[in-house]
């Protein structure tokens, strides 16, 4: 990326568009509706805060033109970890608000990185007696996965490369960029 002001000018290198992930929000948002047509009392969503925050409201206004009905949940946790890479050990700061009995439940998820997160995840909601779980993941880094998690919707494989935007952030910053790239070393040395 050019020198840029402000936000663009801590990117090294722009991984994907936010062309290209409009697009691809709009296919996925296809697919996860054909496949629960007639899904009984919809779908009911549910983001993990914070990194999903962009590809839920993005997916979810993108899904509300194809159908079905829609419900939006919220859940938080933290993996146990050093730094950037996670533990599988999971603490829920946020938990949903509702019983999920008998709902088709859909997980929105910004990246899949070894998995742990969600693998912990899905066993989590699965114990609650949902119709269906599935997971709708914007990205994933295939070599890094540690164990596998039947996601059936993926957006975009990258490299097992730290990335930052559309949701997801370094030190709690760079969420906003509309697209996702990967920051100059330098930003790192500094902080
Ligand atoms: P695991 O390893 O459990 O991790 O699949 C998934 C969670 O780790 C975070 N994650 C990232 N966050 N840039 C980020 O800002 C990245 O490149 C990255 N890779 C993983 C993310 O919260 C995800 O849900
Ligand atoms: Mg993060």
């Amino acid at each position: 990326m050019a020198e840029g002001s402000g936000r663009d000018a801590d990117i090294e290198r722009v991984i994907i568009t936010e062309e290209q992930i409009r697009q691809k929000i709009d296919e996925l948002a296809k697919q996860v509706s054909a496949d629960h047509a007639g899904a009984e009392g919809g779908i009911l969503l549910v983001c993990v805060l914070k990194g999903a925050v962009m590809f839920m409201a993005d997916f979810a206004r993108a899904l509300g033109r194809y159908g079905p009905q829609l419900e939006m949940e919220f859940m938080a946790i933290s993996s146990y970890g050093q730094g950037t890479t996670s533990s599988g050990v999971v603490r829920i700061l946020k938990d949903l608000d509702r019983d999920i009995t008998g709902r088709h439940v859909v997980i929105v998820e910004d990246i899949v990185d070894s998995g742990l997160t969600l693998s912990w995840l899905m066993k989590y909601l699965q114990s609650r007696s949902p119709a269906s779980v599935e997971v709708v993941a914007l990205f994933r880094k295939p070599d890094a996965i540690k164990v596998q998690v039947p996601t059936k919707y993926v957006g975009f494989d990258m490299p097992t490369e730290f990335v930052v935007g559309y949701g997801l952030d370094f030190a709690e910053r760079y969420r906003e960029l509309p697209y996702v790239g990967v920051l100059k070393p330098e930003v790192y040395a500094r902080s």
